[in-house]
């Protein structure tokens, strides 16, 4: 084995707030000589994703809360090179959930092969990995959008709602999208073909806004966000209307209770479903997503843009710029060099 010493970042303390780059740290490990069965991978990719926000804080929730002084973990794409693990071979493209560490020695449960003929690897942590089947499923089987139906999205050009909106549009939707910055809003428009979409940063009223761009009002809204989002949505719902729970980002940091929608009894009076739900339970359709994700990708009707920062060190600050809208599609960290970075 070549490779003897490993990078990876750590919880140092349990964040108050924004995260800052002090909690937490860089660690050197040595790794362990692979035994029979197991590979050793060379994380090229890995993600950072506002669901590991929740993982900092010592809680009981639906994925385990990360330790202090453990590494971090989470979705990455790498390079097995070296294995005693029959089914995969050196050179193979893998993914699996430990991110925020140079190399992992694996006994291969949990990596999966991925394809880069179809993709570039980095997006099998974007449109083509968990972000996208939460877009695929949270829109499809929660969502359920009709022809003509009003879809609204906020995050609308982060990784989830750009694929959403894009999916929205396949299903002949009328879509809106919401984001933070003119480019962003100006790319929904040409490149993601929404039907309108607004810099939420730049409105006095967001309310007011949704109302102005949903004339008929909304059937579904595809919720990333919360807060003024979610009470604008409710505001402009249509009877039997669906909010589709997937995210509420702008509480994350929240250091007190975060006051809810003042228009809630709208849900009653409207008679709308609201469910909340968790990608992890969309899996057994994974092949069934990449096959229509495979198709859309080929026919260039799925488009997406990725924010790649640049080394491991350097992943802190790639996580705690989702709260700051730094990302413009997925946020992705390289830390690993890929085949064309070696000629
Ligand atoms: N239920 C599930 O299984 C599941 C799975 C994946 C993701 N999610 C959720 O889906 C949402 C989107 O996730 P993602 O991975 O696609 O992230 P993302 O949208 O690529 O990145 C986060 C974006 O959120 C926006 N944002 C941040 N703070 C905000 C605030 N205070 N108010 C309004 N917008 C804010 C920023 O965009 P702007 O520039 O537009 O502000 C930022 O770029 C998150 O809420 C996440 O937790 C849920």
């Amino acid at each position: 084995m070549t490779h003897t010493k490993s990078r990876e970042i750590r919880l140092k303390n349990r964040p108050a707030g924004l995260p800052r780059e002090t909690d937490f740290e860089l660690a050197e490990v040595e790794l362990a000589a692979i035994g029979a069965g197991e590979v050793l991978v060379q994380n090229i990719y890995m993600s950072v994703d506002p669901y590991m926000r929740g993982r900092m804080i010592d809680r009981k929730s639906y994925v385990p809360s990360f330790q202090l002084g453990e590494p971090l973990d989470g979705g990455c794409v790498g390079r097995v090179i070296a294995s005693k693990n029959g089914p995969f071979h050196v050179g193979d493209y893998v993914s699996g959930m430990l991110g925020w560490r140079e190399y992992f020695v694996s006994d291969g449960q949990g990596l999966v092969k991925v394809d880069p003929a179809r993709a570039p690897i980095q997006s099998y942590l974007g449109t083509l990995g968990m972000p996208g089947l939460t877009a695929w499923a949270g829109l499809l089987e929660i969502g359920r959008p009709k022809e003509g139906d009003t879809v609204f999205v906020s995050a609308a050009a982060g990784a989830v709602g750009s694929v959403v909106c894009q999916i929205a549009k396949l299903k002949g939707c009328r879509v809106v999208g919401s984001a933070g910055s003119d480019e962003k809003v100006a790319w929904l428009i040409n490149e993601a073909g929404v039907d309108a979409a607004f810099n939420y940063k730049k409105v006095e009223d967001v309310i007011a806004e949704v109302g102005k761009y949903c004339p008929k009002g909304i059937d579904v809204y595809f919720e990333n966000v919360g807060g003024v989002h979610l009470e604008a949505a409710l505001e402009h719902m249509n009877t039997h209307g669906r909010i589709v729970m997937c995210g509420m980002i702008s509480m994350y940091n929240a250091t007190q209770p975060v006051p809810g929608p003042t228009n809630l009894a709208y849900i009653i009076m409207k008679q709308l479903t609201m469910q909340g739900f968790i990608v992890i339970d969309h899996y057994d359709k994974i092949q069934q997503f990449y096959s229509d994700m495979a198709k859309w990708i080929a026919e260039g009707q799925i488009k997406w843009k990725e924010t790649v920062v640049d080394g491991i060190e350097n992943a802190p600050k790639a996580f705690t710029g989702l709260f700051k809208g730094e990302n413009f599609g997925k946020m992705i960290v390289k830390i690993g060099p890929d085949a064309g970075d070696q000629e």
